[in-house]
């Protein structure tokens, strides 16, 4: 069988690990050979492929990003697109895909399971948000580099008796500012899911310069005021999935606490840092066995099919379960953090 390979949407670490554990056990235990598609669905719509086997794997478990590139494209916005992966992967004689994505990439791959195409699909994206499954690859390592962030964080704040804001990625869900903000005893964190009060959030600041130390607030970039809430833009621009480009809520907010209070407060923006270098143990863990349960499911053909984590075990959901509807932080989750507030 010859299988194609590509990974969509934005990078995350570990997909380099996805990549190596499904090209060694698709090799090794049920003979297959492999083609890589450069630039998520880019690569099956434009037949733009690059040589897949264990050779080009070698080294890249702990590399951040792709060998095989990525991109947004969406093949539903084009004419023919359908019709051209189709014609593509006939062309290069491929019997099924192994897609690596997060909503977006995995929600084409939905639709195309059900035109009949073979395609299994592997959950990525630092925010967390796919259902059906209890944790992405990719997201621990964004959690582990804001909370490094938040730690150094805390100490310029108590040296200079200013506010820090830190404002994290994670588009309309708060994971990463909820889970990076516990980690790094965050004294406010400020998700898309609870629309905030800027007067609760000031009297928060006041009382934690009361206890003689300095606030650090983590702010999702999605987050929305309760007032007047709109989500915070960098740009309106649209991309191929309808997608907004989200940040400066934490400059936004910096500037309502310090025409508040008083007190000096200083925005950082952590950005695509949180997307880039070398994965986690965790992730390269999570990541790997997500890999060889897709070629797995490949090779019985289970197709139509996402890999999923339950506890500890690697499961096979249908790609709906994942992409059917964003998983968010509940009103009982956030409350965890909120005891930590002020
Ligand atoms: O989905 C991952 C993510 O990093 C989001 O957290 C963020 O809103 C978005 O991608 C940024 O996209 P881009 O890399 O296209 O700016």
């Amino acid at each position: 069988m010859r299988v194609g390979v590509l990974t969509g949407g934005g990078d995350c670490p570990g997909l380099n690990a996805v990549i190596r554990a499904v090209v060694r056990k698709g090799v090794k235990e049920h003979g297959f050979d492999f083609v890589g598609y450069r630039d998520g669905w880019r690569g099956p719509l434009e037949g733009v492929t690059m040589e897949l086997g264990i050779e080009q794997c070698r080294g890249i478990l702990p590399r951040g990003g792709t060998i095989l590139g990525s991109s947004r494209t969406n093949p539903f916005k084009l004419d023919n697109g359908v019709e051209r992966i189709k014609d593509n992967l006939a062309k290069d004689g491929v019997d099924a895909l192994v897609a690596i994505g997060g909503e977006d990439t995995l929600g084409v791959a939905t639709r195309l399971a059900d035109l009949g195409v073979n395609v299994v699909g592997v959950p990525k994206t630092i925010d967390n948000d796919l259902s059906g499954t209890d944790f992405t690859f990719g997201f621990d390592t964004a959690v582990n580099i804001a909370t490094e962030a938040i730690d150094r964080l805390h100490t310029t704040a108590e040296s200079h008796h200013r506010v820090l804001v830190v404002e994290v990625m994670g588009r309309h869900a708060g994971w990463i500012a909820l889970h990076s903000g516990i980690a790094g005893g965050a004294n406010i964190v400020l998700i898309p899911e609870q629309p905030f009060d800027i007067i609760e959030v000031c009297e928060l600041i006041e009382s934690r310069f009361e206890s003689r130390y300095a606030p650090i607030l983590v702010v999702s970039e999605g987050a929305v005021p309760r007032e007047g809430g709109d989500m915070t833009l960098v740009s309106g621009d649209l991309d191929d999935f309808g997608h907004v480009r989200l940040g400066g809520i934490g400059d936004r907010i910096a500037k309502e606490i310090e025409t508040r209070t008083g007190k000096e407060a200083r925005a950082v923006v952590l950005g695509h840092i949180q997307r880039g270098g070398t994965p986690t143990a965790f992730d390269r863990w999570l990541a790997t066995r997500f890999g060889l349960q897709a070629i797995d499911a490949v090779a019985e053909g289970d197709f139509g099919t996402m890999m999923a984590l339950r506890g500890t075990d690697i499961v096979r959901v249908p790609l709906i379960e994942g992409t059917g509807e964003l998983k968010l932080v509940s009103v009982k989750e956030y409350a965890e953090a909120q005891v930590f507030f002020g």
